[in-house]
């Protein structure tokens, strides 16, 4: 056991905590002080998918004792995927899941891609400077959830606005949820009018498919949330990197065949989801060596199980050849990221388009000045001030 404190927040912008690289070395399923109480920090690669390969470490929040009970209000009651357990969460995936198929996803790369060019085009017309953020790594997943949610398109800016609320740093609490409450209602009533009314959208097709209308809210609401931010940072972590580190934006510029790598190993490399997967063991189950007992809350680590030594050569370097398709960026079995060929298709999308028409692209600040947001849940940027 681990009696030292440890925090979750990163100090240095490409790696994460020093104390949960240790852990890894030392104490890999470890029993650690957190806050008023103990959790397991889970931090190799093989033991974070044991623990994420198994439903009986459950991901139902309104368990007593589920490391994320603490949050959970009577608002956010509405259940959604992410936090249940078979055998609703499976009903539930496999009625969605053909809606996020590589091939039904490759199908979106032309609209994706005017998306894209439209956000370059606007940035590039307001001056010589923005911060990109605003400019483009909000706005690009925030488009492409409403299309894929069928939200009209005189609604995009109401859509937009409001789920930028949520992000932004300048905003307080008090927004965040008002823009929140407005985004359910909002969701809760394009599901109403797709009842009336279906169209050729995913609301539409899962309530033709036999889901609920408040399972369907839940699912539109999670689609957002969890897509997102996520892919906002990630793009804004990916652009950043490269404009800190040339050598590897003239590899990408040089070859583009490489952006798919390269997507890939920024996935690892930065794996943004910084609190870890939290669960709650619902059976003895040994992992690593230890015994987790029933009713004890685990954390598994994915960003420092994606430099684990043991899986991933060098794994301090970032090298776009070398196939990092087996990193746990999007997690790991039953709960693994059902958005994420739509994620890397936006992130391809984004950084093509990107190195192949604002060549001058450069940061505003020095790299250690940009505001990273170093306290999670998700790593990424508040903002990113760059000129051309
Ligand atoms: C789940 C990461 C983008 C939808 C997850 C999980 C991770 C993750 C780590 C697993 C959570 C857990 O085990 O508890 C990411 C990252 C993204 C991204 C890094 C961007 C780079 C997206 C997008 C969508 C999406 C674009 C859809 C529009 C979901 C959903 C789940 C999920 C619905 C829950 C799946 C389930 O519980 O069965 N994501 N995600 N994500 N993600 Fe993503």
């Amino acid at each position: 056991m681990t009696t030292a404190t440890f925090s979750t927040q990163r100090v240095d912008p490409y790696n994460p905590p020093a104390e949960l690289a240790r852990l890894q070395r030392e104490d890999p399923v470890s029993r650690v002080p957190w806050r008023d109480g103990f959790i397991w920090a889970v931090t190799k690669h093989a033991d974070v998918r044991t623990v994420l390969g198994d439903a009986r470490f459950s991901s139902d929040r309104s368990l007593p004792g589920h490391p994320m009970n603490a949050g959970y209000t009577s608002a956010a009651k509405l259940k959604n995927l992410i936090e249940m357990d078979p055998p609703d969460h499976t009903r539930q995936r496999v009625r969605v899941m053909g809606e996020f198929t590589v091939k039904k996803i490759a199908g979106m790369r032309p609209r994706i891609e005017q998306i894209v060019e439209s956000a370059i085009d606007d940035m590039l017309a307001s001056g010589d400077a923005a911060d990109l953020v605003t400019a483009l790594s909000l706005p690009v997943p925030s488009v492409v959830i409403a299309e894929l949610l069928g939200v009209p398109y005189e609604d995009h800016d109401f859509f937009q606005v409001n789920s930028a609320t949520f992000v932004e740093i300048d905003t307080s609490m008090e927004q965040k949820l008002e823009a929140m409450g407005n985004l359910r209602t909002y969701i809760a009533g394009l599901v109403e009018a797709r009842m009336e009314n279906p169209g050729d959208d995913i609301l539409s097709r899962q309530l033709a498919a036999g889901a609920g209308a408040e399972e369907l809210t839940g699912l539109g609401f999670l689609l957002l949330i969890a897509g997102h931010e996520t892919t906002a940072n990630m793009i804004s972590l990916s652009i950043a990197t490269l404009l800190d580190k040339p050598e590897l934006l003239e590899q990408l510029r040089e070859g583009p065949d490489l952006i798919p790598g390269a997507v890939e190993e920024l996935l690892r490399y930065f794996t943004i989801a910084d609190v870890g997967h939290q669960r709650l063991a619902t059976a003895d189950i040994e992992v690593g060596g230890e015994l987790i007992r029933t009713g004890e809350a685990v954390y598994a680590f994915g960003h420092v199980a994606n430099r684990d030594p043991d899986v991933f050569d060098d794994p301090n370097r970032i090298d776009f050849t070398r196939g990092a398709r087996n990193h746990v960026a999007f997690g790991f079995g039953p709960h693994q990221c059902l958005g994420q060929n739509l994620a890397r298709l936006e992130l391809e999308v984004v950084l093509e388009a990107v190195i192949r028409r604002i060549p001058t692209l450069r940061l505003a600040v020095p790299f250690g000045e940009i505001p990273f947001k170093e306290h999670g849940p998700n790593y990424g940027v508040y903002s990113l001030p760059v000129a051309w």
